[in-house]
């Protein structure tokens, strides 16, 4: 299968994507969502919201959330949907201990369980969850298709997926606004505070490769879903794709 995604966290050709993309959340962990809540100035939990909030209507009752780092996706959904199961995996076990912490802190430990593994080849068996979600995760998988089928597999018939993904924004001048803060300041900053080189500048990189919009749901029709859909949110910063099985 072919990946329209070539870039890696860092210029090292001895180390897989993958391998680059564990290592770096692996070290970003401690300041992850710190920074996330500074960089897009508390945004990002009204984005996590608003994706929460379409995926309600469906009321499912077991969810898989792919890539869920320190678990905020899931949290937000065993908040506010109660369904009565939620799986959190995530290559990255750093991001994980983060998130059991949070969990535990809120008392869902009996909702949310974490796991650590790999989302473009999961352990679950087909048409196991009512749900699948992925917050800011598909961008960085090594294997975008891959990983997509993958959580085709292991949904229902009659599932839904809800992906929240960064997209490049379209209307002027949010699109200069935004490429000027996300290429040269958001990097100086990401830089300062996660003590990781790389790690912001490849957040500016992988978004700038990665199929937004139309190009996103093109492929979720290609690999067997239904009536996939894409809503914007802040102009284009990102979009909360949906889709059926
Ligand atoms: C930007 S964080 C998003 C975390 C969380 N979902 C959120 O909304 O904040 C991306 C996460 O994807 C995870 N990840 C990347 N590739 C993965 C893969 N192949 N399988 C599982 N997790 C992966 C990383 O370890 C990281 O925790």
């Amino acid at each position: 299968m072919s990946t329209p995604q070539q870039v890696t966290p860092y210029e090292n050709d001895k180390v897989s994507k993958k391998g680059q993309v564990t290592s770096m959340f692996d070290k970003i962990a401690p300041y992850y969502d710190q920074l996330n809540r500074f960089l897009s100035l508390g945004i990002d939990v009204l984005w996590r919201k608003k994706t929460i909030n379409l995926l309600s209507e469906y009321q499912p009752q077991t969810i898989l959330d792919i890539a869920t780092g320190t678990g905020d996706l899931a949290i937000e959904a065993a908040t506010r949907i109660h369904p009565k199961k939620i799986t959190g995996l995530d290559i990255s076990a750093n991001m994980l201990k983060i998130g059991e912490q949070k969990i535990a802190k809120k008392g869902l430990q009996d909702i949310i369980s974490m796991e650590v593994g790999d989302s473009e080849n999961l352990r679950f068996e087909d048409e196991s969850f009512d749900a699948v979600t992925a917050g800011f995760g598909v961008r960085n998988f090594e294997n975008l298709e891959k990983g997509l089928a993958e959580m085709y597999r292991v949904l229902k018939p009659g599932g839904v997926i809800a992906i929240l993904e960064f997209s490049k924004p379209r209307i002027f001048p949010i699109k200069q606004l935004f490429n000027f803060y996300f290429r040269y300041i958001l990097p100086t900053i990401g830089k300062l505070r996660s003590k990781d080189q790389r790690a912001y500048q490849y957040l500016f990189e992988s978004v700038q490769a990665f199929p937004d919009y139309e190009k996103f749901t093109t492929i979720l029709d290609k690999l067997g879903f239904v009536q996939s859909k894409y809503k914007t949110l802040s102009a284009g910063i990102c979009c909360i794709y949906l889709a059926k099985k």
